[in-house]
């Protein structure tokens, strides 16, 4: 399967191969960057930003119309129907009518995957609250790709704001599905990365990050990059009462030579840079950051033209020349194998996302909770003593503990020991079960959730 139609969500929702032939794309793309116009004719883009952004949402406009598509705009949600109250979804379903396709930043965590769901046409998502941010990863490891050799090979430590950093988030699962050394440096220990994305490293992928503290004097690891972040301000909610944001010292030639940072560990930034960053590094030649970011366009480029399907059909005439006929596009991706949801979740009864960002919690009006397996197609033995079932929520990923389920089909509870349970969450479409506590204290509400229509 191509990447045809496709949402890109989660960085998790691409293969490595998948990745290295959005790569192949953009190198061809970036080698002729005005020769592409007649690519994405007759298409349009729709770039939905409900938080501020120059990069990215520049950046995919950009390549758009490099592509020869046109391109319609909210950049500022104060401006849209939002601000009348319409509900995430909505937005999402009228726009889909709009536009072949949708880049869409919000605050909510699972924000994106909740606009997929009811779109119609692919969406991109450029970044949801402090969740993922796939299409930074993208660039990121494209430049990594370029400037530092096969990325399977390198070293990359990730600094700043590993907390709420959406960019790392992303970029720590896009380091290991290429099999890279990750390595997580905090610059502060409140700003640690959840819990969560490190159990996720290692349940998917088998990747167990090392640490370094960067305050603590161990000596700097070798290292083929430093991925420098800001701290995440707007997602403290005012709250500074631990002192971080004033504390941090801003990243400059006198800090790197302190670290012991060598003179070939490439430093990058996602941008924008708030005085965490010194503008005397720009001219340092381990200074890739702004090449990161100028390579936003060629990436996105690609991808857009992938989701469009317009790319394999140029790949196969000859890039630039579409009526000389060469090889088809080489894809060795494995059929398939990126998609991380066989369905959209299974329904709960009084079981809700712990996360308060979580667009089911935002918009808990009219967003259904929903919650899938953390590894697809592969429930988690209970663990502990009250023999819980790891659950993730199907928009933010937040873990869930859940006691057991409705087994619909033989009208019984099964409690999360229950081994036929572990079997129809493996095995069985969403409508199976409903989610719940026992019976005694949920009884009224199992009987009472109707059999809904999923997909
Ligand atoms: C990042 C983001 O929005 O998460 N910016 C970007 O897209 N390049 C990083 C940040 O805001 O710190």
């Amino acid at each position: 399967m191509g990447l045809k139609g496709r949402h890109i969500v989660e960085i998790g929702d691409l293969t490595r191969a998948e990745m290295e032939l959005v790569f192949r794309c953009a190198e061809r793309l970036a080698a002729q960057p005005r020769g592409h116009l007649h690519l994405a004719r007759g298409f349009q883009l729709a770039t939905l930003f409900f938080e501020p952004s120059t990069r990215t949402r520049l950046s995919f406009e950009s390549a758009m119309q490099r592509l020869g598509g046109a391109v319609l705009t909210v950049a500022d949600a104060a401006q849209s129907s939002a601000a009348k109250g319409e509900t995430l979804a909505d937005t999402a379903r009228i726009v889909g009518g709009y536009a072949d396709i949708i880049v869409l930043r919000h605050p909510a965590e699972g924000a994106a995957r909740l606009a997929a769901d009811v779109a119609g046409v692919p969406v991109i998502n450029a970044g949801d609250g402090a969740h993922e941010h796939p299409t930074q990863t993208l660039c990121d490891l494209y430049t990594l790709g370029r400037e530092r050799g096969p990325i399977a090979s390198l070293t990359v430590i990730l600094y700043g704001d590993l907390k709420y950093g959406r960019t790392v988030h992303s970029l720590a699962c896009g380091l290991a599905e290429f099999g890279a050394r990750v390595v997580f440096a905090p610059a502060d220990p409140a700003l640690a990365p959840p819990p969560a994305l490190v159990e996720r490293l290692r349940e998917r992928w088998g990747c167990m990050p090392e640490w370094w503290d960067p305050r603590g004097g161990t000596p700097f690891p070798d290292a083929d990059a430093l991925y420098l972040t800001r701290v995440q301000r707007e997602r403290f909610a005012g709250a500074d009462d631990t002192g971080i944001l004033r504390a941090l010292a801003p990243i400059d030639a006198a800090t790197l030579a302190g670290w012991g940072v060598g003179p070939d560990t490439l430093l990058l930034h996602p941008l924008p840079r708030a005085g965490d960053l010194d503008p005397a590094l720009d001219g340092d030649p381990r200074s890739a950051y702004f090449r990161q970011a100028g390579n936003g366009v060629p990436v996105r480029m690609a991808l857009l033209a992938l989701l469009l399907g317009v790319a394999e059909e140029e790949w196969a005439n000859g890039w630039g020349a579409p009526r000389r006929h060469t090889a088809p596009l080489p894809t060795d991706a494995a059929p398939g194998a990126a998609v991380s949801l066989a369905h959209n979740g299974f329904r709960a009864a009084g079981i809700v996302c712990p996360n308060a960002a979580c667009i089911a919690n935002r918009e808990r009006a009219t967003v259904e909770q929903r919650f899938v397996l953390p590894t697809a197609g592969a429930a988690r033995e209970p663990a502990g003593a009250g023999r819980h079932l790891g659950l993730c929520c199907r928009y933010c990923a937040q873990p869930v503990s859940v006691p057991g389920a409705l087994d619909r089909a033989a009208n019984v509870y099964r409690h999360a020991g229950d081994p036929r349970l572990l079997a129809l969450l493996s095995e069985a479409g969403p409508d199976a079960v409903l989610l719940s506590a026992p019976p005694a204290d949920q009884e009224e509400a199992l009987l009472a959730a109707p059999l809904g229509a999923t997909a």
